[in-house]
């Protein structure tokens, strides 16, 4: 408790660096300082070996996708001459083998690391970030950690640029899908969650991986929610909310840190030496890895802040970025600078020795190929079903699963009858899985068509009509389709699709309507002005209720989106994000009530896009608008409500809960000790089934303005048909803490409110004292 008390030095802004110091992490055991004394001495010694061109070629970081590649041959030449530090996307044991075997070749036989985009899964993919943090379950996240490490390092794998952490509170952005939403204390947990998962409690050990931690930082603060935009930010919100999550996986023992492509506050993070050296290396104590981004090094001549190419080389490297992703500027400018002056070798020394402590730490020098193993142990088949984790995956999935309306019980559907399933997304097995779905194959997927056809096998009746494309817009249609196959385009009139569809749900019972965005609308580059589901959708879904069949909306997804006429005029919504490969069968898990949904929302979602931003832990202004007495000066719009169509923390379930009065402890909290939190939640329906308790806490009376509420702790809790149990929080000091305007991190003595609740606004509230 001592630490978090600390005092951060004064004078913060003459310094130049903003005080965080606090690590939280917990002093080395003496095995490993003897690790890291005998690491040095081994890196020393081998430092001592190395020319300055072998150092140099240690940063060098470069994308060698299999089968693409016409240059092999001088690729081979340039690893044997010892100037390629690692490789990523690659991602087969044989492709691996043949550049780790031309680094067993160069003068050092120093090993190459191998890396690649393991998101959501490797082979078997799970839901999206955006689904995993639906869960609000620590068990599943460590389970997708695990298999992906497992599958990964199956391939020969040795590194993930993953857990992305970066929060965000516009949906605008497309990159919302990969990361766990807009709180910070969520995705702090389910990062930290998945680095460990990853990592396991021995690196070099089978099966595991090393963990880079991305994009640092405060990616997800781009202005307008428009992809590789600048951020501009008051250093209390970044410490605050934006800097925690990178922080908490890096507690949890993240090997690297990948450097994001904007600027913040006008210094791209790829230049940034505060954010690189002040705040990751003298204040968090960060001993790892960085990487720059995509091409992000050169990228600083058009952020304004290098002339050419080497003048951006000596910008990153004196920053603090070791590595280059993706281009050959480091390997051919370092050289040069070293020569003329302008960097010395200790900035290249720094950054080689990261590069090799994080082979050592894999145990490459020990053994090159301890995930690649010999040729003889290859997989005959690296798409074979026998590699798959499908019990786990659908699992995962159905907890991922949000259901947001379900009028009149129309959920769960009855085996029996005829059900109509149209949209363009119901036979999709690519959308399923979502963006950055690794080595995951399409073909392997479970598509929602398919999901409930196998459900309802020899019981009921199908009827299926695509009813419309994804977009009608032909220029979306071509930039979805500018680097992968994203939308397939039916080329029949728009009317006719619909018509199908129409005529389908005529016949049918029920209409499960299986529409929102193809997985490339919700990617990298993919931020779009409006969050609605596209218009030749929605006009499907408005014919479709005309039809008069109880309507059941299946959304596909990887951002909040605006869905006030489909709250209004479906039955049912059940958003089930971008699912992974099993997605289909969870989906139908959950329609069919072989599955009660437990999943919460992690991120508001708006009733339109100019709302934005919109999150449930904002100030309270001098000026809060009161629904129960509305007044015209006030912060409001007149042309729309201020809060959301849903808010973060919602979700239904097929049974109904009840939260008791909040019972604390103590009416005050002495300073370093606790307060309990309790309440006895029921499970009030006729069903089991399992919902996740939050508790927030406002400090109404403070230095600054704080927010409204903040989520401070959370339980999942499963409960069988009127049980009831009685859930316990603790609550101390540090969940009563921020950073003030002179950023220094404390609790200020005075009133508490506590709420615990099964979302954000429908809570119970009881408050104490911070002596
Ligand atoms: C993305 C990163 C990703 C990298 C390598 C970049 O475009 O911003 O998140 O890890 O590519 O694929």
């Amino acid at each position: 408790m001592k630490k978090l008390r600390l005092t951060f030095p004064l004078l913060i802004a003459l310094a130049g660096a903003p005080a965080f110091g606090q690590t939280g992490a917990p002093a080395a055991p003496p095995t490993l300082m003897r690790e890291h004394a005998e690491r040095e001495a081994f890196i020393d010694d081998l430092m001592k070996r190395m020319t300055v061109d072998e150092k140099i070629g240690q940063l060098r970081l470069l994308s060698v996708p299999a089968g693409a590649n016409p240059d092999k041959p001088r690729l081979i030449a340039e690893i044997r001459d010892g100037k390629v530090g690692a490789i990523f996307n690659t991602v087969t044991p044989k492709d691996i083998r043949v550049l780790q075997d031309a680094a067993m070749q160069s003068r050092l036989k120093i090993p190459l690391f191998f890396a690649y985009d393991v998101i959501h899964g490797q082979r078997t993919i799970f839901p999206i970030g955006l689904g995993l943090a639906s869960t609000w379950n620590l068990d599943a996240i460590r389970k997708v950690g695990r298999i992906s490490a497992i599958e990964a390092s199956a391939d020969g794998l040795d590194v993930t640029w993953s857990p992305m952490v970066d929060i965000s509170r516009d949906p605008r952005w497309g990159r919302n899908s990969e990361g766990f939403g807009e709180d910070t204390y969520l995705t702090s947990r389910m990062g930290a969650e998945l680095v460990k998962a990853y990592q396991g409690d021995d690196p070099t050990a089978p099966g595991s991986i090393l963990a880079v931690v991305k994009h640092f930082a405060a990616y997800g603060a781009i202005e307008g929610g428009r992809d590789y935009n600048s951020v501009d930010m008051s250093l209390q919100r970044l410490y605050q909310d934006y800097l925690p999550p990178y922080k908490a996986a890096l507690d949890a023992g993240a090997a690297g840190v990948m450097i994001a492509l904007n600027a913040l506050n006008g210094v791209p993070a790829t230049a940034d030496k505060w954010l690189l050296q002040d705040v990751l290396r003298k204040q968090w104590g960060f001993k790892g890895i960085t990487i720059s981004d995509h091409g992000a090094i050169l990228e600083m001549i058009r952020h304004g802040v290098a002339a050419d190419g080497r003048d951006a080389a000596r910008l990153a490297i004196t920053a603090g970025a070791d590595m280059s992703m993706s281009d050959s500027i480091y390997g051919e400018n370092l050289r040069p600078l070293l020569d003329e002056g302008r960097i010395s070798v200790a900035d290249i020394d720094r950054a080689a020795r990261d590069v090799l402590r994080v082979k050592y730490d894999l145990g490459l020098f020990r053994d090159a190929y301890r995930h690649i193993g010999p040729p003889e142990n290859d997989p005959p088949d690296v798409n074979a079903e026998s590699r798959l984790h499908r019990a786990d995956a659908r699992e995962v999935a159905r907890e991922s699963l949000v259901l947001l309306k379900n009028e009149g019980k129309v959920l769960p559907l009855k085996k029996q009858g005829a059900i109509a399933v149209v949209g363009p997304l119901a036979k999709s097995q690519r959308d399923v899985m979502g963006n950055w779905s690794a080595a995951g194959r399409p073909e392997q997927a479970v598509s929602v068509y398919q999901g409930i056809a196998d459900a309802v096998a020899g019981k009921a009746s199908l009827l299926y009509a695509k009813g419309a494309n994804v977009t009608d817009d032909p220029e979306i249609v071509k930039y979805l389709n500018l680097y992968e196959q994203d939308v397939e385009v039916d080329p029949r009139p728009p009317q006719q699709l619909i018509e199908e569809a129409v005529q389908a749900a005529r016949q049918a019972d029920v209409v499960v309507a299986v529409v929102g965005e193809s997985q490339g609308m919700a990617h990298e580059a993919s931020s779009r002005t409006d969050i609605v589901i596209p218009e030749s959708q929605a006009r499907l879904l408005k014919a479709l209720k005309a039809a008069g069949k109880p309507l059941v909306v299946v959304l596909m997804n990887g951002r909040p989106l605006s869905l006030v006429w489909e709250n209004e005029n479906a039955d049912a919504m059940l958003e089930t994000w971008f699912a992974g490969t099993e997605g289909g069968n969870a989906i139908a898990d959950v329609l069919f009530g072989d599955y009660n949904p437990s999943g919460k929302l992690p991120m508001t979602f708006p009733r339109s896009v100019g709302q934005i931003p919109l999150y449930y832990n904002h100030l309270n202004t001098g000026r809060p608008f009161d629904p129960e007495h509305p007044d015209k000066y006030t912060s409001r719009y007149f042309d729309a409500p201020n809060g959301p169509l849903f808010p973060f923390g919602y979700g239904l379930s097929y049974t109904t809960f009840s939260v008791s009065d909040v019972t604390l402890s103590a009416p005050t909290m002495p300073r370093g000790g606790k307060v309990q939190a309790s309440v006895t939640v029921r499970n009030t329906g006729d069903r089991d089934g399992a919902t996740v308790v939050q508790l927030y806490i406002q400090d109404p009376v403070a230095s600054i303005s704080r927010p409204v509420k903040e989520l401070k702790h959370f339980q999942k809790i499963a409960l069988k048909a009127g049980e009831s149990r009685k859930v316990v929080f603790d609550i101390d000091e540090n969940d009563l803490s921020f950073f003030n305007a002179q950023l220094r991190y404390g609790a200020e003595p005075g009133l508490f409110n506590v709420y615990v609740g099964l979302d954000s606004q429908d809570v119970k509230q009881a408050s104490f004292t911070l002596r």
